[in-house]
């Protein structure tokens, strides 16, 4: 008896996921190779920090909106947390980063955690390396973004 309502649990979180695809008319991709992401993408990350006199720039594919912290005395590392947060007419939604920053590599990889909107329950990659360093006021990195969940 005990079996018999667990497995009818089973069947209704499974049919009950299905609707939840069917009604946004998605599915669900899974990249089969690290070579083969779902999705990919390049966006630079530019951190300006105001400094009493600059002005907003060319107008951004999307905004990052988050923290990092320095969090380690004997080397330069931080740890990064935020959205890319997209609301043009090429993309909306949202994908959320997380990961430590070991500015002395050449390059160190972030966490896809999740996606909202255009990105909905998107997972992945991305890889970044320092693009530039402008004294205290300015900084960019690369981001190579590479999804291997996707609902397309
Ligand atoms: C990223 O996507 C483009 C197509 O948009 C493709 O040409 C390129 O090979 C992809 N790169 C990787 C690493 O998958
Ligand atoms: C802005 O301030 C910086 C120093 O903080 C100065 O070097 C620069 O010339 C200023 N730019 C303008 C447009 O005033
Ligand atoms: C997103 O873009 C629309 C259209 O340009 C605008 O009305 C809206 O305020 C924007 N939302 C945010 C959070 O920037």
């Amino acid at each position: 008896m005990a079996s018999s309502k667990l497995s009818l649990t089973v069947a209704v979180v499974v049919f009950l996921l299905g609707m939840a695809g069917a009604a946004h008319g998605l599915t669900r991709v899974v990249a089969n190779s690290p070579d083969e992401p779902c999705m990919n993408m390049t966006l630079y990350y530019h951190d300006i920090l105001y400094n009493g006199n600059n002005t907003a720039g060319e107008e951004p594919a999307a905004r990052a909106q988050g923290f990092y912290f320095y969090d380690k005395q004997e080397s330069l590392t931080s740890w990064f947390g935020f959205s890319i947060v997209f609301n043009s007419t090429a993309h909306k939604g949202t994908l959320n980063l997380v990961g430590a920053d070991l500015m002395g590599d050449a390059t160190r990889d972030f966490s896809v955690v999740g996606g909202t909107g255009d990105f909905f329950m998107a997972r992945g990659v991305t890889t970044i390396r320092t693009d530039t360093i402008e004294g205290l006021y300015y900084f960019r990195l690369q981001m190579d973004i590479k999804l291997y969940e996707c609902y397309l």
